[in-house]
């Protein structure tokens, strides 16, 4: 069967743990669609248009992945491009709540679309966004956990923004 999925999330930034999970969903599903949230809330530190574009970037190897953006409703927008799958990754037991929560409310909405949890590889199970953000916010760029656009990107945005005020 050729399952279309949905791979949503922030991607503020993208980090190897989420292009593991892109790779392996690839192999898995006849198309996936990397789906950024459109959310005024949340204050991202990479505009949606420079996700995106990190993110096209880093997709061009997999021809049956495809970046898109949504909001509202995931569910709404994963019946919208016919769908039948939201992928999403599980690093820790302590992210396990959360996605518990958020996949059972998503098939109480739809109960047609499944959830499918991937594993990233042990060596990305303690890596977010929000971690690496913080780490290169205060001068930390470690090797291996970023594409290299991405430690470029991170580096002009926050150690050259740190540079500037120190000066
Ligand atoms: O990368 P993130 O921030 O963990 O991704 C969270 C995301 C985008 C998957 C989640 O916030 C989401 O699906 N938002 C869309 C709004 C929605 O459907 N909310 C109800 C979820 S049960």
């Amino acid at each position: 069967m050729n399952v279309r999925a949905i791979y949503p999330g922030s991607f503020d930034p993208l980090t190897n743990g989420h292009l593991d999970l892109i790779e392996r969903g690839s192999k898995l599903f006849g198309e996936l669609i990397v789906a950024i949230l459109r959310n005024v809330d949340k204050d991202p530190l990479f505009t949606l248009a420079e996700r995106r574009e990190m993110l096209e970037e880093m997709i061009k190897g997999y021809p049956n992945v495809r970046v898109d953006t949504f909001d509202g409703l995931l569910v709404d927008y994963a019946v919208q491009k016919q769908a039948k799958a939201v992928l999403r990754g599980i690093r820790a037991v302590s992210d396990y709540e959360y996605e518990l929560q958020m996949a059972l409310m998503n098939r109480k909405l739809q109960p047609q679309i499944e959830t499918v949890f991937m594993m990233p590889a042990e060596a990305y199970s303690y890596l977010s966004s929000r971690l690496v953000k913080e780490v290169y916010r205060l001068g930390g760029a470690p090797r291996g956990l970023v594409p290299d656009l991405v430690d470029k990107r991170l580096r002009e945005k926050l150690q050259g923004a740190a540079a500037a005020i120190q000066k």
